[in-house]
């Protein structure tokens, strides 16, 4: 099978030296690419700015921006069985980025900022895309609520959902634990490295009902 993974965080200019990001370490993304290449499987991983390696054998896009990130998914998913795109995307970005280095003049400066495009929901809609489709989410309540929400809205055939209130689990962390939300189930990966977890997913992916 053809997997396309997304992963890590985005930055978000500013100005020539600044910009708005978040902790996403990309941990869990590259995890994945490195279970599914392990299972045998063709992965095209495409990642915002992380200090990690790339697994062996696994294609690689760098993208700095969520639109970049955008641009590369949607004219690379020609051929991919399965996207998981696990990518902590920045939801907002500045409106400009200003040309040179913004000085310090006034005691507050107020940033506007535009939504950035939403990837996972323009998957079906804008890109055509019929294959496998995971989501993830990280949330702080009500998470297979809200999970299950997102799996409707954008059109995902799993959601890979986290709480990120827990300590230690989830952002810029080894570890893990995870509900995965299927249309009509749940199924609960106990705290585990991100490693294992990402075993897991990957073997819940290749056997998704079509
Ligand atoms: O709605 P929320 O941002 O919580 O959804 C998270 C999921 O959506 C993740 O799978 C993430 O990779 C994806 N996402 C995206 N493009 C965005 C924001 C999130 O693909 N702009």
């Amino acid at each position: 099978m053809k997997f396309l993974i997304t992963a890590g965080p985005t930055r978000e200019p500013i100005d020539p030296v600044r910009y708005l990001t978040n902790r996403s370490s990309g941990r869990m993304g590259y995890a994945l690419a490195g279970a599914a290449r392990h299972d045998g499987h063709e992965v095209l991983l495409i990642s915002g700015p992380t200090t990690l390696d790339v697994p062996p054998g696994v294609d690689f896009i760098p993208v700095e921006t969520a639109q970049q990130m955008y641009e590369a998914v949607r004219d690379m998913l020609r051929g991919v069985d399965v996207a998981i795109l696990c990518a902590a995307v920045a939801d907002y970005r500045p409106v400009s980025c200003a040309d040179q280095k913004i000085k310090k003049n006034a005691d507050t400066l107020v940033l506007e900022l535009e939504r950035t495009p939403d990837i996972l929901g323009s998957m079906r809609s804008e890109f055509g895309f019929t294959g496998k489709l995971i989501g993830f989410a990280a949330e702080t309540q009500n998470i297979i609520e809200y999970g299950r929400d997102k799996l409707q809205r954008k059109q995902c055939d799993m959601i890979v959902a986290n709480d990120v209130s827990q300590p230690g689990i989830g952002f810029d962390s080894r570890e893990n634990a995870v509900v995965l939300i299927y249309p009509d189930h749940e199924e609960y990966l106990e705290r585990d490295t991100k490693e294992h977890i990402a075993m897991q997913i990957i073997e819940h992916a290749t056997i998704l009902p079509s």
